[in-house]
């Protein structure tokens, strides 16, 4: 075969693998109005949650940013009422791997809204290199991915249910498929690795949401848990220079940009077709499996059980 004709098939060949990763057929296209529906969004003051917060801020929601900078937050809010128009749009202040924050947040989410449609579990970190626990002895990634937004959800479930029909959205990861829930080391006490604790962190995800929607059957609360795709995004802050480098140089094309990495947030909270849908796994706006290990009941009813004693929800 010619040189040109080669070239030209391997050109072609990345740009339909580009279009495909970067979520070519992942787009919501539900035109859904948010007017009189409150929202929560962690992690809202950049990345996906930000560009979540804008399109939801459109659609005439009121949207609350949960966030733990004040000043990051402000300056989200400043750009999102700039780009929308929309100036119901409310800084909360909530550290996510304290627990004491979360509770403090929650108290007060429940004594001054009257209602919550969606909330979005979104803000997560990818582990730092060297183990962190947290002042109520959990590790960090766990803490802040896992723990905290299950003893969120369950302070905040009254209101969802005093709201219904609402919905939650767990922000989750492809990731969860190289995860595993060790529950002899659920808080780093025998070993650590940055990439497992991710990892496992986002299979946490899954589980809770599995073991969740079952809890939640006769409520009018939905909950699905969702892949954004992989985002341009400041995840990995705190990663090592040889994976920033890789994400940083070589994988630019293929990353989404946040506002595509928002279209399956914004489907799970918005679209009429996922209204009534619960307890699924979803990835460029359609309907997935996740791993075998998302699957399993069993594990899901272990991780809450002991995620309701770790988090101090029952005693
Ligand atoms: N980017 C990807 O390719 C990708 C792929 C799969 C899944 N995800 C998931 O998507 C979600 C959003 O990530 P992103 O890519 O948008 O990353 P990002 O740009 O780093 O945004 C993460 C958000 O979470 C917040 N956050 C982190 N720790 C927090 C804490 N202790 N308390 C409160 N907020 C905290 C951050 O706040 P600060 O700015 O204050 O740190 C930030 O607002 C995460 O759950 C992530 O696991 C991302």
């Amino acid at each position: 075969m010619e040189w040109y004709l080669v070239l030209l098939l391997v050109v072609v060949f990345l740009v339909v693998l580009q279009k495909w990763w970067t979520g070519w057929f992942g787009y919501c296209d539900s035109q859904a109005d948010m007017r009189g529906k409150t929202v929560i969004i962690t992690g809202a003051n950049t990345g996906i949650g930000k560009a979540t917060a804008l399109e939801l801020a459109r659609r005439h929601a009121r949207v609350i940013l949960a966030c733990r900078s004040k000043v990051k937050a402000e300056s989200a809010r400043n750009d999102i009422i700039k780009a929308s128009g929309n100036t119901d749009v409310i800084v909360k202040e909530v550290d996510m791997s304290r627990l004491a924050s979360v509770r403090t947040f929650a108290e007060e989410i429940c004594r001054e809204e009257p209602r919550l449609d969606v909330l979005i579990n979104n803000a997560g970190m990818a582990g730092p290199s060297k183990k962190c626990m947290t002042e109520d002895g959990l590790e960090l990634t766990f803490a802040t991915n896992h723990f905290s937004h299950f003893l969120l959800t369950n302070l905040l479930l009254d209101l969802l249910k005093k709201s219904s029909p609402s919905r939650i959205v767990n922000v989750s990861s492809m990731a969860h498929r190289w995860g595993k829930v060790d529950f002899d080391n659920l808080c780093a006490e025998k070993w650590y690795h940055e990439g497992r604790a991710y990892f496992d962190s986002k299979l946490m995800n899954i589980l809770f949401t599995r073991e969740l929607h079952k809890r939640l059957a006769g409520t009018g609360v939905t909950v699905n848990v969702l892949h954004p795709g992989t985002v341009r995004s400041e995840l990995l802050r705190s990663a090592h220079w040889f994976v920033k480098m890789v994400f940083g140089l070589i994988m630019p094309p293929f990353l989404k940009t946040p506002y595509q990495g928002a279209q399956c947030s914004i489907y799970c909270a918005v679209s009429e077709e996922m209204s009534r849908v619960s307890g699924q796994y979803v990835c460029d706006c359609r309907i997935q499996d996740p791993s075998k290990q998302g699957m399993d009941d069993g594990t899901a009813k272990k991780l809450w059980d002991i995620s309701e004693r770790l988090t101090g929800l029952t005693l």
